[in-house]
């Protein structure tokens, strides 16, 4: 079957009324034939009644008196040839034209009738009337050719027609406008979905939808509650599994920085070093499950009003003695930029920015890596000005076509030094999209290094 409703329904109906519509003008067309050939059978039979009053007997004799201005009316039409003729009662003729006097015809008395005959080649249609001839019967017969019946009927096809094809184009246009009127429901759903990101589990909208498009609308709103209770249930084991990893690995990480400290044979220096290094990045990536998995079951809290230079100033304490032990510059240039959001997160955003940066600038000695953190509020054309928090730094930055891989999770760019996991920027986006903000990808001033921007929502 066809793959559109829309099409199956147009074309039912299309269908339908295709046989349906020929029959109902069959029919109507035969009826207004008869109607037309009554009423000249009726004019036809009218005449030879009016000729049949012109018999009479005298002295036992049979005469029929028609005048010259009778007989010019009867014969006057611009369409036919008028035919007629009377018959004695012993079937001879006593006046008019005698080919219509063929072939005999038995009538009762007072009886008419009409017939189809011919009158040489030519097709005509007559009527015949008993005539009282004193005890015998006469007959009068008027016939004419038939043109006017046959124009009568072509006129009559032709409106038909004509009527029947608008008829049809006027049906056409209305079954299709009520069609698609009642398959915009089904249009607004789909759209709604279309719309939808996957973050937006919520009820479908209703309106005014039919009570056909309820249960479809009802058993994708199921669904939706289902792939959502199956996503928080996913989002708690991760942070419960991530949460049950920590603290084993954080006593595992403090018994490798105790044995590197106590005296230890030199052959396994390089071991516990690789034990200790491979403890932080494991440590570390529970970390991050946990944050990312608190940043989607906190993305339908209302946030609280929060300056992302309060922000900056709390990762400021954190970060700097870092930079300072690799020999990095890590500088702040802040501006007050109010939004709305949870504090908590937007501190693990900006620490996983200033970790990537720190990570991979690693600069040298006549290069030292150079890390510098905004925040303030960013004019875009004649738009209000929105918040955003940047962090920029000097080192390889990102290929272009690594962009958009790189917010991918656990994506880490080929190359990529370090001991990273493939879940920063991950967590980045998350945490900026539960925000309602947008992450940019920019280079660097001097259009080395990275820039990365977070712009947001305006607080008010
Ligand atoms: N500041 C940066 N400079 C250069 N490359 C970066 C920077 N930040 C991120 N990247 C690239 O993006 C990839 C993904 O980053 P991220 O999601 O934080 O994962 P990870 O740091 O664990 O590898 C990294 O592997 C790295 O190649
Ligand atoms: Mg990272």
């Amino acid at each position: 079957m066809l793959g559109s409703l829309k099409a199956t329904l147009m074309l039912w109906v299309v269908l339908v009324t295709v046989v349906i519509a020929p029959v109902r003008l069959f029919f109507d067309l035969r009826g207004q034939l008869q109607r037309t050939s009554e009423a000249y059978d009726v004019g036809l039979s009218d005449w030879a009644l009016a000729l049949g009053n012109l018999v009479h007997i005298v002295d036992g004799r049979v005469q029929f008196d028609l005048n010259e201005q009778t007989e010019q009316s009867l014969r006057t039409s611009s369409t036919d040839t008028t035919y007629y003729i009377v018959l004695g009662p012993g079937g001879e003729r006593l006046a008019g034209d005698a080919p219509l006097g063929a072939p005999s015809i038995l009538l009762a008395r007072g009886e008419r009738r009409m017939f189809n005959t011919h009158v040489g080649k030519s097709p005509v249609r007559m009527a015949v009337h008993a005539v009282e001839c004193g005890a015998r019967l006469c007959q009068v017969r008027v016939a004419e050719t038939l043109g006017k019946r046959d124009k009568a009927r072509s006129e009559s096809l032709a409106l038909t027609l004509t009527l029947a094809l608008v008829f049809a184009l006027v049906f056409a246009l209305a079954i299709w406008l009520v069609v698609r009127h009642a398959m915009q429901p089904l249009e607004s759903v789909n759209e709604q979905l279309a719309q939808r990101s996957l973050d937006d589990l919520r009820p479908l909208r209703r309106g005014r939808m039919p009570s056909e498009v309820q249960p479809l609308l009802n058993a994708v709103d199921q669904l939706l509650q289902r792939v959502a209770a199956d996503a928080s249930r996913q989002r708690h084991f991760i942070a419960d599994a991530a949460h049950q990893l920590r603290t084993p690995l954080t006593s595992l990480r403090t018994e490798a920085e105790l044995a590197l400290l106590e005296a230890h044979p030199p052959a396994v220096h390089a071991t516990l070093e690789r034990v200790h290094r491979s403890t932080q990045r494991v440590a570390r990536a529970a970390d991050q499950l946990l944050a990312l998995a608190r940043s989607e079951a906190s993305s339908t809290e209302p946030g609280e009003p929060v300056d992302l230079k309060a922000v900056a100033q709390d990762a400021a304490q954190d970060w700097v003695p870092r930079a300072l032990e690799r020999g990095a510059d890590l500088g702040f240039q802040l501006d007050a930029a109010p939004v709305r959001g949870r504090r908590h997160l937007l501190g693990e955003l900006l620490a996983n920015l200033i970790h990537n940066a720190l990570e991979y600038a690693t600069g040298d000695a006549q290069r030292p890596a150079r890390i510098t953190v905004r925040t303030g509020l960013r004019a875009q054309g004649g738009a209000e000005p929105r918040p955003m928090i940047e962090v920029e730094d000097n080192g390889p930055g990102i290929a272009p076509e690594e962009r958009s891989r790189v917010f991918e999770r656990f994506y880490r760019a080929p190359g990529s030094v370090g001991a990273g996991s493939g879940l920063g920027l991950a967590i980045v986006r998350d945490i900026a999209r539960s925000h309602g903000a947008t992450v940019e990808l920019l280079d660097g001033e001097d259009g080395c290094g990275l820039r990365v921007r977070v712009v947001f929502l305006p607080a008010s």
